[in-house]
């Protein structure tokens, strides 16, 4: 009996490891994607090791440019990803460089796939993540240049440049070859083709009209 308890116990474990882990392992040192094969898997297909190089690793990024944050949330992040790193296929990491506008923000959003640690390279950020249902608790510092920073993955988290007459800058991490970002207003209010407003109207606790209203506005995409 308690053989079987312990048995059990231990294929819950492993099996909800598997559900909580991010990218999955890899099985052997590299697997280059190869973006040109037919062959649907999760993640990319392997190129031939054979013809692997330097370059797959590669990228002439220019992470130490600022970008231009000259939209409505004032803000410009620049993901490097398994789609623009090849061998980053299967290794469960990607960089951001964000560029913020004076009081510009990089809006609520999530990454489904991803934690993130981030750090303040230039000006100051006010960042902050929401745990879930039903707590709902919002944690949230002011951060100076140097200061490091996690976003757990799947939260809802921000980050917004206080200052009105500098920009900053950070850098972050995250634990996916293509974490994937759900920016909250975009999805709800910007989908295509629209939620319906019935399920919004009553969603938010507002009118249709006001559901109308936000559809009807310009959600920013400030991913590149
Ligand atoms: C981000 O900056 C780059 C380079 O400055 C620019 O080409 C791109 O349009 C900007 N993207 C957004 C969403 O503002």
């Amino acid at each position: 009996m308690a053989t079987s308890y312990i048995l059990l116990a231990a294929l819950l474990a492993l099996v909800s490891w598997q559900a909580v882990a991010s990218d999955p392992s890899p099985l052997q040192d590299f697997c280059v994607a190869d973006k040109y094969s037919p062959v649907l898997v999760n993640g990319f297909v392997c190129k031939d090791p054979k013809i692997v190089s330097a370059d797959d690793f590669f990228m002439a990024a220019n992470l130490d440019k600022p970008r231009d944050t000259t939209n409505k949330v004032g803000s410009n992040v620049t993901l490097i990803n398994a789609m623009k790193i090849p061998g980053l296929n299967t290794l469960g990491i990607s960089i951001v460089r964000i560029d913020y506008a004076p009081l510009g923000e990089n809006p609520p959003h999530t990454h489904p796939r991803a934690t993130e640690i981030l750090t303040v390279l230039e000006g100051a950020l006010y960042v902050g993540f929401v745990t879930s249902n039903p707590e709902n608790k919002l944690f949230t510092k002011k951060l100076e240049k140097g200061d490091v920073f996690v976003f757990p993955v799947g939260l809802i988290h921000f980050q917004f440049n206080p200052c009105p007459n500098k920009p900053a800058v950070a850098i972050a991490a995250l634990s996916s070859q293509n974490p994937g970002t759900i920016t909250i207003a975009n999805a709800v209010f910007g989908s295509k083709p629209p939620i319906s407003d019935d399920v919004l109207a009553k969603a938010f606790q507002v009118e249709k009209n006001t559901v109308k209203w936000l559809q009807a506005q310009f959600w920013e995409d400030n991913q590149n």
